[in-house]
């Protein structure tokens, strides 16, 4: 088991497949300039594979979600999905994308094994979209999103991040339009992860914010909180619902005590946080020739010096050195 010393066990893996994008959100990425992880520094599919493997068959991973930069660019996908679903036991398989290609994508994900998607979306405006992500890609998104729920891979759920004076008027008007469309849609606070530290407390439109702004055009009532487990987002009822609504407090409402994550770069090294300062390589090792046994040990061992928190409200917090882009939702 993936145990730290504050009785939290790690059973979410998140695997970043590429550092790369093709947008450039400005919570995540600058607009340009930004160095690429070396490719030789990057796991290949084998390699990915294979230390999936051991996590679930020999560390009691139970979820494998797959991230980036953006996961439907690597080119193995759809091969490597299909072999983490061999695993015993076969762990829940899901993928965090902005979407663009998933239209062609979703249906051989999907036959791979693929259970869930979570598309990223923060905007309906097309211009909006483009100052955001400084790419014009709104349409690709939304065909994504619809292949995906055509696929019949539910539910999909949508990330929506809000930037003051940007998309942060938007929090009714994506919520129509996920409930139009059956989407779960939830808001995630801004958390400083972006590559060029620009992120400031003042400028983060809190889960308080949102649930203000929602509440003066829907009726949301607090669902069963029991029912959250170690999921970060509040759930709200939507006019009575079924449909629901969820808020991330990432920041003002840490669920950092009952985290269950831990991740893998695509260069091989192990977080145990997103916010960690400190990184365990799993790569050098298995180039050398550690065994499985060997390499689950040091994964033990990144885990177990996991910290309590994030320590954002901390005077002494340090961004991480890595963007957003090279850790992986
Ligand atoms: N703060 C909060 N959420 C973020 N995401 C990316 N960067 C940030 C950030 N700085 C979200 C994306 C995506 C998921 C991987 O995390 O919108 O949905
Ligand atoms: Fe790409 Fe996702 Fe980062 Fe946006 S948030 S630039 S879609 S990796």
């Amino acid at each position: 088991m993936l145990s730290d010393s504050y009785g939290r066990i790690a059973t979410d893996l998140r695997v970043s497949l590429t550092d790369r994008c093709n947008l450039r959100c400005t919570y995540c990425m600058p607009a340009e300039g930004l160095d690429w992880l070396p490719k030789a520094d990057q796991l290949t599919d084998a390699e990915v594979t294979r230390l999936i493997g051991v996590g679930v068959e020999r560390l009691g991973i139970r979820e494998v979600r797959f991230t980036g930069g953006e996961p439907l660019l690597r080119r193995g996908l759809v091969g490597i999905v299909e072999r983490t679903a061999r695993f015993a036991p076969r762990p829940e398989i899901s993928l965090t994308t902005n979407a663009i290609g998933l239209a062609r994508l979703a249906q051989p994900l999907r036959q791979a094994g693929l259970d869930r998607v979570n598309v990223s979306l923060d905007t309906l405006r097309p211009d909006t979209f483009r100052e955001l992500s400084h790419r014009d890609r709104l349409p690709d998104v939304l065909a994504g999103l619809a292949g995906a729920a055509a696929t019949g891979i539910t539910p999909v759920k949508v990330n929506a991040v809000l930037m003051r004076g940007i998309n942060s008027d938007e929090a009714p008007a994506l919520l129509r339009y996920c409930l139009e469309h059956s989407y779960e849609l939830r808001f995630i606070e801004q958390m400083p992860l972006d590559a060029q530290h620009g992120w400031r407390r003042e400028n983060m439109v809190t889960a308080e914010e949102i649930l203000a702004d929602l509440s003066a055009e829907f009726v949301l009532k607090p669902d069963d909180p029991a029912a959250r487990g170690s999921a970060p987002a509040e759930a709200f009822l939507v006019d009575g619902g079924p449909e629901r609504v969820g808020i991330i407090g990432s920041v003002t409402r840490p669920f950092c005590g009952s985290c269950d994550r831990v991740r893998l770069t695509a260069d091989g090294q192990v977080r145990n946080c997103l916010f960690a300062r400190t990184e365990s390589d799993l790569r050098a090792p298995m180039r050398a020739g550690a065994s499985d046994a060997e390499l689950a040990e040091l994964w033990r061992l990144a885990v177990a010096a996991k910290l309590p928190g994030h320590g954002i409200d901390d005077p002494s917090f340090l961004q991480p050195d890595r963007p957003m882009s090279a850790i992986g939702g």
